[in-house]
């Protein structure tokens, strides 16, 4: 049975929305100005992206439905409405695209979970890796990419020893961006005073570029030495959703208040060869309409003085320590010393990363790194997986502000 035919449609009283039956028993309601806007007739239907057929602002405030009807199979809903300003339009939806399109409230819980992330337990499952020699196949690419979207990172095994190895393993997936530090950057100790990744002291959990409107998405560190006598320097990671929700369940009123107030990231140097003055204020949680987390801002490192109402200074500084202190328990701490030749591939907007203190000890230490788009990421993905025939795959939530 297909269960996007059409069994039946009933105007309601007012002549504001329709209930539609479907054959598999499912019910619909949708609003009359909805429909409109949604015709999908010759005329009204978007066959070019970006193409405007349906002016709304030409349309009366209240449209009233006229007369509502379905063709003989079930196949498209047609109606006439008062309020209409083309001549003898006939709004023309067809039923595969309606149902896909429903709003009732089953639907859109649907939508979400299908979406919602899926979280691992670093103390339960093992690094995910990949070798350099499979991500020019389809297969090792989709696999690649699978991993960032399920877990958050990948390591990538044998990426070979050549200065900008790592733009070359990004441009697979997405130009590289430009950002506070170029295109390219090294990690080492180098006696920079521009960051202190570029030292050897330990670098607390936390996300980069938080001083623009929005960090990059997807950080590759390619370890281009790293020697077996430096002593520490492990990176750890930390899936900052997992977190959260988490952080949501124990401590609701901490939760809110993360979501509230707006802390200012800022990186700014006049000495630094480059000038930069790069400031932004926004709240740690990011959560959307449904209440869903979408994203987060997570840097101490580069936060500048908070400046907030005085009613919230402590609660703040209270539910803050909280999530500092649960986001370092070890259910959430994947730890991994990366070998000369791999590659830390991960979702800047998913992961907090960190690197511990460590030694030389006569050794080296230098990773290159650099930053792509983690939505370009996830649209390739999608494709790929609907080309090689899984028609089910739908594009999950990667923190880019929104849930779906
Ligand atoms: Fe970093
Ligand atoms: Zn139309
Ligand atoms: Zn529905």
């Amino acid at each position: 049975m297909n269960s996007a035919i059409l069994s039946d449609v009933y105007i309601n009283p007012e002549k504001k929305s329709v209930e539609t039956i479907w054959k598999d028993g499912h019910r619909s309601i949708y609003h009359v100005t909805w429909l409109r806007f949604n015709c999908r007739c010759k005329v009204c239907k978007r066959t070019v992206i970006g193409e405007l057929n349906i002016h709304r602002s030409q349309f009366p405030s209240d449209l009233r439905i006229n007369d509502a009807r379905l063709t003989k199979d079930g196949s498209f809903l047609e109606l006439e409405i008062i309020g209409e300003v083309i001549d003898g339009h006939v709004i023309t939806i067809d039923s595969g695209w309606l149902k896909s399109a429903c709003y009732c409230d089953q639907c859109l819980q649907d939508m979400l979970q299908e979406r919602t992330l899926h979280f691992v337990d670093p103390t339960k499952v093992e690094v995910p890796k990949i070798d350099y020699n499979e991500l020019d196949t389809q297969k090792g690419l989709l696999n690649w990419m699978k991993q960032v979207i399920d877990i958050g990172f990948v390591v990538i095994q044998n990426v070979p020893l050549e200065e900008g190895a790592c733009i070359k393993v990004g441009e697979k997936i997405s130009p590289v961006l430009q950002n506070t530090y170029g295109k390219l950057f090294d990690v080492l100790d180098n006696q920079s005073t521009e960051n202190i990744a570029n030292s050897q002291i330990w670098l607390p959990l936390h996300t980069d570029q938080c001083h623009y409107e929005a960090g990059p998405g997807v950080q590759l560190l390619h370890a281009l030495q790293f020697d077996d006598c430096v002593r520490g320097g492990e990176s750890l990671l930390v899936d900052m959703f997992y977190v959260l929700e988490t952080f949501r369940k124990e401590s609701p009123e901490d939760f809110d208040i993360l979501c509230k107030v707006p802390v200012p990231f800022g990186t700014i140097d006049y000495q630094r060869k480059n000038p930069c003055h790069l400031y932004t204020r926004k709240p740690v949680i990011v959560t959307d309409y449904d209440d869903q987390i979408v994203g987060f801002n997570f840097n101490k490192g580069i936060e500048e003085p908070l400046r907030i109402h005085a009613k919230y200074v402590e609660k703040f500084y209270q539910a803050y320590n909280k999530l500092d202190r649960m986001i370092n328990r070890n259910e959430f701490v994947f730890k991994h010393r990366l070998r000369t030749g791999e590659l830390l591939f991960f979702n800047n907007r998913r992961m907090l990363h960190s690197r511990e203190a460590y030694m030389s000890n006569g050794g080296r230490r230098r990773l290159q790194g650099c930053y792509i788009s983690m939505e370009e990421l996830r649209s390739k993905y999608v494709v790929c997986a609907r080309l090689m025939g899984n028609l089910d795959v739908v594009a999950p939530k990667i923190g880019n502000g929104s849930a779906v």
